[in-house]
């Protein structure tokens, strides 16, 4: 027999925002507006849907033929729920070459679907705060863009006994392939997409995926070494004139001569699974051992403009998702419990005052720029109202009956902390808005 009723889950591996999600996604959507606007970087915003071709050519293989969801619209056109924005980005940026300022700093906040085994840090729908610099090559963008990444983790209260910023090269990795391990373009193909996975695969799995592509145990061990030789020890097995060697080195000198080196290490075994990326490329990693997935990754794409135009306009840019760094901020205890509050005043209502008071009250408030809630239940006892706020997470209430109000009076009471002051009946908001700023300020202090 049918069920009677649909299912009220929502769709696997998506997730519904009930207010107390929201307030926190909010939260940390805000300080990532904030830190990227502090280094003029715009917000942006493009359609969820693309034409599958803008992906098909770039993206690398899983996404496109494992978890991009796609479909043929009513009018035949064969289109894609976005996997990812750098297509989109460089879309837009090709769109209104010549007219652009440029370099180009943009960022957007949005969603994306992947058909992926919902998992620890992994979903089927999730948001990207997506920040790109197009339009310049060269080791300013990218010290800029690794700097943006390390300043929003920071600006969360995150150190460096947190987070590492494991950063590589494409052509440098290209270049040690060929000769260090004197592997060939076929073979280097396999060995990537094995060390893209090397960290989140048991060793033995590793090493059976490189077997079964046809590798040696004799090149799988050359890996091993290389795995463990330092930049420099590489940097001297390669020619000297490898462009990606120069692009790693230089980036990394003025890593060192900054504030980012603590934040900051070589890790040859970065790829990145995306095809567009070109130059150097990175991965944050969460050093909570709870927490082993990246919880953002980027770099350097040079020719992704090229598919919409004929103009070289090199990007550099990272995603950086909201499940991971969820995980990443519950796991070292970085969500100020005032986040969870609901920032609304309960008008308490008695039935000796004319409704209007508190309809005038709300109005008062909600010009100080306060949001109150009338309260509405049947059951008006004073316990059940404050039970009603609590449970609502609101952190005031204004207790105003007959009495208080011919003395031209009104009780504010903070919730949380349990304590209550008494105010004039025409200074009610303002004694509200000044207690939560007092609230604000002791939580800075
Ligand atoms: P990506 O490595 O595919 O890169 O994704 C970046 C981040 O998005 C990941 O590190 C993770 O935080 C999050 N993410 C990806 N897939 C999922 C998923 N199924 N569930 C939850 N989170 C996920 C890109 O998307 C590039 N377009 C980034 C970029 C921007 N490169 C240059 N500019």
């Amino acid at each position: 027999m049918a069920e009677k009723y649909l299912s009220t889950n929502p769709y696997i591996g998506t997730r519904d925002f009930y207010p107390e999600e929201m307030r926190v996604r909010n939260w940390f959507f805000s300080i990532m507006r904030k830190v990227a606007e502090s280094y003029g970087y715009e917000e942006i915003l493009g359609p969820i849907l693309e034409p599958f071709d803008v992906f098909a050519a770039k993206s690398g293989e899983e996404i496109v033929k494992e978890q991009t969801y796609h479909f043929t619209d009513r009018g035949e056109r064969h289109m894609a729920v976005r996997p990812e924005m750098t297509p989109t980005v460089a879309r837009m940026t090709a769109a209104k070459l010549g007219e652009l300022r440029m370099p180009v700093r943009w960022y957007s906040i949005a969603n994306f679907m992947r058909y992926e085994r919902p998992q620890k840090g992994r979903l089927r729908e999730f948001w990207q705060l997506n920040l790109d610099l197009l339009g310049e090559k060269g080791l300013a963008s990218d010290y800029e863009i690794v700097s943006v990444a390390v300043s929003l983790l920071k600006a969360f209260g995150a150190d460096e006994s947190m987070f590492k910023v494991k950063i590589n090269n494409r052509r440098f990795y290209n270049d040690v392939m060929r000769e260090v391990l004197k592997a060939t373009p076929d073979e280097m193909k396999s060995i990537s997409k094995a060390v893209d996975k090397r960290s989140k695969l048991p060793r033995e799995k590793y090493e059976e995926w490189l077997k079964e592509s046809g590798i040696t145990q004799d090149k799988i061990d050359g890996l091993d070494r290389i795995f463990g030789m330092p930049l420099k020890e590489l940097l001297g097995k390669i020619p000297s004139d490898s462009a990606g060697g120069r692009e790693l080195n230089e980036l990394f000198g003025l890593i060192e001569k900054t504030g980012l080196a603590p934040y900051c290490e070589f890790d040859f075994s970065i790829v990145r699974g995306l095809d567009y990326y070109t130059g150097n490329v990175f991965e944050v990693n969460d050093l909570n051992p709870e927490n082993r997935r990246a919880l953002f990754g980027g770099g350097r794409y040079d020719n992704l403009i090229g598919l919409f135009k004929n103009a070289e306009v090199s990007g550099i840019g990272f995603g950086f998702g909201d499940v991971t760094f969820q995980n990443f901020l519950e796991g070292h205890g970085l969500i100020p419990p005032e986040v969870h509050n609901n920032e609304t005043v309960l008008i308490t209502v008695f039935d000796d005052v004319e409704y209007a008071e508190y309809i005038k009250l709300s109005d008062e408030l909600r010009e100080k720029g306060i949001g109150s809630v009338i309260y509405s239940g049947e059951n008006k006892k004073m316990g059940r109202q404050f039970q009603y706020a609590e449970s609502a997470g609101m952190d005031f209430a204004v207790i105003m009956g007959g009495d208080e109000l011919k003395a031209g009076k009104a009780i504010i009471k903070n919730l949380s902390l349990r304590e209550q002051r008494e105010t004039a009946r025409n200074e009610t908001a303002q004694a509200i808005f000044n207690w939560r700023k007092e609230k604000l300020r002791n939580t800075l202090t």
